[in-house]
């Protein structure tokens, strides 16, 4: 077959497409082929590099040619070519040979540009508003003004290009002749920003013109000097906020100049009367600054800027290594209601984070118009805000009133969670199309879909999805609306794999990973959030812990050894500490504040039984993680040390019948997970977690940690069928009783809300928690059956394993690997079994169809494409026939057998 016509496709440096200023030197370089061609094997690739896209155009790579590299990854391979310096481009190609050693065409081109490497590249200084801040206290708090600072220069002749590289201690936003620069929101980010600091790189080549220009900036408090954490603490990290702002412009003529943050920037107090995270913003409008962002704007009432006699480079000064946040939707209101007292409640019909924008038509000058959010309302219509804590989470807008056009109001440096608006003061009447819910997130490009035959289902997988999307927010958050809001390590780690699912989130964890090993104590010790604020300490079982299990789920989903090597050390420290303290293998110490099986129900797991479990899913991560990457001592070390803890796990918890100390579900389902009994044991124990289901009724009780396990563990230990009755519950506790209840999002706590207490005790009940959303990750691996194990890291090479219920009807999902879309869809009909799977070029699975015995198994290929051979029966195994398979599109059928029904099964 000839390849002509099909050329790679999707290509990206370091996870991302077309990143502009990196730091890595030798930026791992990716690409997938059309889905079209399915049959595609690469068997050899070749990348060109040039400066410019003309050269390229012309096959001259100035830059590298890799000539024609046998090998069959196009996944992350590491850029070879001659050393870029500081702004500059490469742009790219790639091409491959197929089995037949034919080659493709050259796939279009692609970049990535580097940020500024070094810190004599850095000419501007941190400068800040000279401004007593004193006089900012309102209602107790302390809510300062945020400054706009500006600066106007000559360009004489026409421009080639222009970068701008800013950040903030604190977060900002650029403008530069009347535009808005960029879209990033809240940037730089949050990071510790005494241990790290990010910067953006705009490019402003087709904003800037020759003649008189100006740049402003707009700075807030952010998560570095404002309201933060349950805490609610101000100055966090410093006292008040600085900005940093350089701009590298290149001439047609060659010669180049740089305008940067000194003394020469005037600022002012403006319409941002504050704005803060928590708290929420004051915009008032008379206050406005018409045309500060343009040239020949009268300053002179402004102040020179202060500078900060901190160097950028005090600490490690560097790009952002994942997309910021933006503004990535907009929801129109599903509804409005006028209340008796002439204020208005919003229903979004979804619970986002984000922010308003609202137009006001009319009003007078002064007229004060006030946004409150929540994400649930009472029962009497109005807002429930008390489970916000102190996070007041109200913005307020002043009228500028000179009529001359609608207003448009939009907060610049807040987010809230919510659901609902409360709108008061408005002038006239309030339209549904007056407002616009605009949803913020860090942005991660969506990469799978599940859809089932059964609609509480399909809301739950939207719950998870919106739950993700809610709080990945800059960090993983655990939630986006109380004073809160911060890295906790345990949710992220539990639902981690389900994020990598849902998302391409390898940069965001890349970036967040540095955060954690940022926050790792001199001893070792990693903390239970990152990053690292108020909450220092160790960190406890299952929190700490994500510093080892993140690293190696972002490697097991995207095939990336690079975070494993990079958070080497630093995951082997962690184990050291914590057996240094708990000498027997027993972890008692060094756990902090020992959260245990967080919010579980009425089931009280241990905290030294989760302790050590995890500690040796630490020692058994790290042997895989050694293994990886060729330290093949340290992985026999990680080995023995696991079955040390693993032998005193049992000794001290397990009885000879399989019952775990706590005899909760939770235990015997992180033993189960975590490899910790003895062969004999397993079955029993698994019947005792079953039983345990039985007994409440068929129904969970597991708190954060255990319940991501929980369905994976009961479906590999032979009962699939009470893992769905665990999913399609609809009574307390379940997933389906939020749904019923009208969750958008996954709850914090099973008991957010009850039939028989109403709303749970407001000091802690968010609406939007992603960790119990980690079913996630058993619906992609056993429903939908899309699987990968360390040997196909990165789905290389991937398993096709659904366990179908027919309760479920049907279902469609779909991944977008690194190595292109795997598809699995199922329905079962008239005791039929269908099945119709797509493997994507350039990978092989393992395809697992259920079978009910000899013969019964029907396989086929759709015949597009596939070659005859790329289909292989190789056995059959219980209740399975296994099949290796090449790229292709494939149906199966077979009988379905049913599933069992739980009551009936389990006796004991
Ligand atoms: C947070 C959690 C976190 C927990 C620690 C809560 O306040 O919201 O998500 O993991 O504390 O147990």
């Amino acid at each position: 077959m000839t390849l002509s016509g099909a050329a790679p496709t999707r290509l990206r440096a370091e996870h991302r497409t077309n990143p502009l200023g990196i730091a890595i030197t030798a930026p791992r370089l990716s690409w997938i082929f059309p889905q079209d061609s399915p049959s595609i094997r690469q068997t050899a690739f070749q990348i060109m590099a040039a400066r410019t896209e003309a050269a390229l155009a012309v096959g001259v790579p100035d830059l590298w040619d890799s000539g024609k590299v046998t090998g069959d990854s196009s996944h992350l391979i590491a850029y070879a070519g001659q050393l870029l310096g500081s702004g500059e481009r490469a742009w790219w190609r790639v091409r491959i040979w197929d089995e037949s050693d034919t080659v493709s065409d050259w796939s279009e081109v692609a970049f990535w540009e580097m940020g500024l490497l070094h810190g004599r590249d850095w000419s501007a200084k941190w400068i800040y508003f000279p401004q007593e801040r004193l006089a900012s206290v309102r209602d107790g708090k302390i809510l300062p003004p945020c400054p706009y600072f500006r600066r106007e220069f000559a360009v004489a002749s026409p421009i080639r290009r222009a970068r701008i590289y800013a950040s903030a201690r604190g977060v900002y936003r650029l403008h530069l002749n009347g535009q808005r620069v960029g879209d990033a929101e809240l940037a730089p980010g949050w990071t510790d920003y005494r241990r790290r600091m990010q910067y953006q790189t705009y490019d402003v080549t087709e904003l800037l013109r020759v003649g008189n220009n100006a740049v402003g900036a707009i700075l807030g408090d952010g998560w570095y000097a404002g309201y933060v954490g349950c805490r609610f603490r101000r100055q966090n990290y410093g006292e008040y906020p600085e900005i940093l702002v350089q701009m590298n412009v290149e001439l047609e003529d060659g010669s180049t100049f740089v305008i940067h943050t000194d003394t020469d920037w005037k600022a002012a107090e403006g319409p941002l009367e504050y704005s803060d995270m928590l708290v929420g913003e004051r915009y008032d409008a008379r206050k406005e600054h018409d045309g500060w962002d343009m040239p020949d704007y009268d300053d002179t009432t402004w102040k020179g800027a202060a500078l900060e006699y901190t160097p950028p480079h005090a600490v490690p000064f560097v790009p952002q290594p994942d997309a910021p946040v933006r503004v990535v939707q907009d929801l129109v209101p599903h509804g409005l209601t006028r209340r008796d007292d002439g204020t208005y409640i919003v229903d979004i019909g979804q619970n986002v984070a984000g922010r308003i924008r609202l137009r006001i038509r009319g009003g007078v000058a002064g007229a004060v118009v006030q946004l409150r959010f929540a994400e649930v309302l009472q029962t009497d219509g109005s807002l429930y805000t008390d489970n916000l804590r102190r996070a007041t989470a109200t913005d307020t807008y002043v009228v500028r009133g000179d009529g001359a056009s609608d207003e448009i109001y939009e907060p610049y440096f807040t987010f809230h969670g919510f659901r609902y608006v409360e709108v008061s003061g408005y002038p006239g009447d309030l339209r549904r199309d007056d407002l616009i819910a605009r949803v913020m997130e860090s942005e991660t490009e969506p990469t799978g879909t599940i859809e089932t035959g059964n609609p509480m289902v399909n809301q739950l997988i939207s719950n998870i999805q919106w739950g993700q999307r809610g709080n990945f927010l800059s960090v993983p958050t655990d939630c986006p609306q109380r004073d809160e809001r911060m890295g906790w390590m345990g949710d992220a780690q539990v639902f981690v794999r389900t994020a990598a699912y849902n998302r391409n989130v390898a940069a965001f964890f890349t970036k967040w990973m540095y955060d954690v090993t940022d926050a790792q104590s001199p001893q070792g010790s990693f903390p239970n959030v990152a990053p690292l604020m108020a909450l220092d300490g160790d960190g406890a079982p299952a929190w700490g812990d994500a510093g080892v299990i993140v690293p190696w789920t972002i490697y097991l989903m995207y095939g990336d050894t690079g975070i494993l090597e990079r958070c080497y050390e630093n995951m082997a420290r962690w184990v050291a500490y914590i057996l240094e303290g708990n000498p027997d293998g027993i972890w008692r110490e060094r756990s902090s504040y020992n959260f245990s099986d967080w919010l579980s129900i009425d089931a009280e797991t241990p905290p030294d039984v989760l302790g050590t479990a995890y500690l040796a899913y630490d020692c058994s991560l790290m042997a895989r993680i050694a293994s990886v990457l060729g330290r093949d001592a340290d992985a026999s070390h990680y080995r023995r040390l696991f079955d040390f803890v693993r032998s005193a796990f049992c000794r001290e918890f397990v009885d000879s019948e399989g019952r775990i100390a706590g005899r909760t579900q939770t235990a015997y389902v992180i033993a189960l997970h975590m490899d910790l009994l003895p062969e004999d044991l397993r079955p029993l124990a698994a019947l005792h977690l079953v039983n345990d289901i039985r007994q409440r009724d068929g129904h969970l009780s597991t708190g954060f940690i255990g319940v991501g396990y929980l369905c994976p563990v009961l479906t590999r230990a032979g009962y699939p069928e009470v893992a769905y009755q665990l999913l399609l519950n609809e009574t307390f506790p379940s997933w389906g009783y939020s749904i019923a209840h009208g969750a958008t999002t996954i709850w914090e706590r099973w008991d957010g809300w009850t039939d028989h207490k109403g709303f749970q005790d407001p000091t802690m009940n968010s609406f939007n928690h992603y960790s119990l959303g980690s079913v996630g990750e058993w619906l992609y691996r056993y429903v939908a059956g899309i699987d990968v194990e360390q040997e196909g890291a990165g789905f290389k090479h991937f398993l096709l394993r659904p366990y179908p219920d027919e309760r479920l009807g049907f279902v469609r999902a779909r991944f977008e690997s690194p190595f292109g879309c795997i598809a699995s869809e199922w329905r079962i009909e008239g005791g039929t079994f269908y099945w119709n799977v797509v493997v994507p070029p350039n990978t092989t699975a393992t395809i697992y169809v259920p079978s009910a015995g000899a013969g019964d198994v029907v396989a086929g290929d759709e015949g597009k494409g596939t070659a005859a051979s790329a289909l292989r029966r190789l056995r059959q195994e219980d209740g399975w026939d296994v099949f290796a398979a090449g790229a292709g599109r494939y149906k199966f059928q077979s009988h379905y057998t049913g599933a069992r029904e739980l009551l009936e099964t389990t006796s004991c």
